[in-house]
């Protein structure tokens, strides 16, 4: 345990004194069958992109403030569900829909037939008249956006904190998008959590991981809970890694290149 220190960075601090949690690491999909430039780089979700990208782009609030996830890791998430072959799907942080609206329509392009769809989850009641959809100016709710595009079959909503959620449920997913509460404790929560309620080879992605603690855009903002949150992880369990995706070949987070979008699979040692 590490002991309270002034000079230590408020979200490690919050992860002091708190026993660790059990981490399962076994269904997760190991990093060596991971190409995150691979992923990026798929040719098919490349010509895929552009009308569902359309789309989207004209009922989401893309301003830095709305707090949705910007149009450049909307497409990573594309290419993501499309190359993995992700068809069960959990969203913690359903906020504005930006990300939800991403993973329907890659659902949607490769058929969205069986038991493809996702389950979405928010401590907020996201489709409620006054949620943030409203305050970001938008002129509808996340589910009506998804009936807009032909898509509200594919999810379903949850208004519960995401522990509740992934404690009680059943349902079991390829992919666990984590984009919830950002505090270092939430995430490690969270992880343990994510990892209990995946299909063997599924994987987990990370929201707002600065890999090192560092920012990657020009104004120098930066949210620390994810990369602490996972130190602490990687150092409990060594059977677990991070593949942050780093730089994207289009425009992502404030224009520039880098995402802080990171994947956790699992680690083999050589
Ligand atoms: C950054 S926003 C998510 C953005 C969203 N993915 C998008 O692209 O529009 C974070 C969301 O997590 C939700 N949240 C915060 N703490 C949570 C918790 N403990 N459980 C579930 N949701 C939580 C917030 O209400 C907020 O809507």
């Amino acid at each position: 345990m590490l002991l309270a220190s002034p000079g230590l960075p408020p979200a490690l601090l919050q992860l002091q004194g708190r026993p660790g949690l059990p981490l399962a690491p076994d269904a997760l999909r190991p990093a060596a069958a991971i190409d995150p430039a691979a992923i990026v780089a798929d040719p098919a979700s490349a010509a895929a992109w552009p009308e569902p990208a359309a789309a989207i782009a004209a009922l989401v609030n893309d301003t830095h403030g709305a707090g949705g996830i910007n149009p450049g890791d909307r497409r990573a998430l594309f290419h993501l569900v499309r190359t993995l072959g992700a068809r069960r799907i959990l969203e913690i942080g359903t906020h504005i829909g930006s990300s939800i609206l991403a993973l329907a329509t890659a659902l949607q392009s490769l058929g969205g037939t069986g038991d493809a769809g996702i389950v979405s989850v928010d401590i907020a009641d996201v489709n409620a008249p006054d949620a943030a959809w409203r305050a970001a100016g938008m002129a509808a709710c996340p589910r009506d956006n998804l009936a807009r595009l032909g898509l509200a079959h594919l999810a379903e909503f949850h208004a519960m904190p995401a522990d509740r959620y992934m404690d009680g449920t059943a349902d079991r997913f390829d992919l666990v998008f984590l984009d919830g509460s950002h505090k270092a404790w939430a995430v490690y929560e969270d992880v343990a959590l994510a990892l209990r309620v995946l299909r063997p080879g599924g994987t987990i992605l990370l929201h707002d991981y600065f890999a090192d603690a560092r920012p990657i855009t020009p104004d120098g903002r930066m949210i620390g809970g994810p990369f602490w949150a996972l130190q602490r992880i990687m150092a409990e369990c060594p059977a677990i890694t991070v593949l942050p995706f780093g730089r994207l070949p289009w425009p992502a987070r404030q224009g520039t290149p880098f995402t802080s979008l990171a994947l956790v699979a699992r680690h083999q040692p050589a």
